[in-house]
């Protein structure tokens, strides 16, 4: 089990070693039992048939209420970790943040700040967010074993769910609900941080992308426009709108490209584009089939707002 990181995430390991300390208890009774039978009873030689015995009332009772009074403790416990890890928010109450899963990406909202971002989450260490956690096409499951309990994100139907992180650092999870190909690249990074980075986190995150600043960086703006990347992705500041595909707006800011599946240097970015299904087969990014001329503009542009 991973150092749980958030309060939730620690009840939930705490509740996995109290089960696994009992159980270890009930295989060591139920084994010393079975030994004793065994050497007790053993067949000898010379010996006759050993003494048969029928219809115990106080071995049936006690086979009984032991394994019902364990069952009733193991729920209670599970119970009362159940509520302290997934509490119900409050009807009324508004998400900090949206998390979307598409295939096979993770779309990020924090709606009061209008920022989008993709397959990184990131968290003011101490501060408690409600998540809502939508799906696009089929159902994922949001899982990130330090950070707390994992969460079905089913179409049509939003789970909410409180993250809360007690220190600052990265930890990674992935998808944990098979949902087509790339399943395996849907990974998700979590960047807890203090309130005052994730503050400045969350206001740079809200500019609207910088105008291409070279000549190149324009070709590629033009470009992007004239192959209707615009279709799938949308860049802040820009006419381009669409959620199919992730926010370009402050690409270079995230550590890697297609969830997890590559590295974001600009090297890494021109690969991607060169033939993102080289990349990760079955991407919903077609392959533009551009020059490496096309490429390098495009990386000018995109690479250039972090
Ligand atoms: Cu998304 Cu598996």
């Amino acid at each position: 089990m991973p150092t749980p990181w958030s309060p939730q995430a620690h009840d939930i390991n705490a509740l996995f070693w109290w089960l696994i300390g009992l159980s270890a208890v009930i295989f060591a009774i139920v084994l010393g039992v079975i030994v004793v039978a065994l050497v007790r009873d053993r067949a000898r030689p010379g010996a006759g048939e050993p003494v048969q015995r029928f219809g115990s009332t106080r071995v049936e009772v006690a086979w009984t209420v032991a394994p019902l009074v364990t069952l009733v403790v193991i729920f209670v416990f599970t119970v009362r970790t159940m509520r302290a890890v997934d509490p119900p928010a409050p009807p009324s109450a508004q998400p900090d943040l949206i998390v979307v899963g598409h295939q096979w990406w993770w779309e990020v909202r924090y709606p009061s700040a209008h920022v989008v971002t993709a397959n990184e989450v990131h968290l003011p260490v101490g501060r408690r967010m409600l998540a809502r956690l939508e799906a696009a096409d089929v159902i994922h499951d949001f899982w990130v074993p330090r950070l707390g309990r994992k969460m079905d994100l089913v179409p049509g139907h939003p789970n909410q769910l409180y993250w809360q992180l007690s220190r600052a650092g990265v930890i990674e999870g992935a998808c944990a609900e098979y949902c087509g190909a790339e399943h395996a690249w849907m990974r998700i990074r979590v960047v807890a941080q203090t309130e005052a980075e994730f503050d400045a986190w969350l206001r740079a995150q809200s500019q609207p992308a910088p105008a291409p600043g070279s000549a190149q960086a324009r070709e590629g703006a033009a470009l992007f426009e004239r192959l209707a990347c615009g279709n799938c992705h949308a860049i802040a500041g820009t006419s381009f709108r669409a959620d199919v595909a992730p926010d370009l707006t402050h690409l270079a800011s995230r550590a890697t490209l297609g969830a997890g599946v590559s590295g974001n240097s600009r090297d890494d970015l021109a690969r991607w584009l060169a033939d993102p299904q080289q990349v990760k087969p079955g991407v919903r990014m077609p392959n533009f089939q551009l020059t490496s001329g096309q490429v390098q503009s495009l990386v000018a542009f995109l690479a250039a707002s972090p």
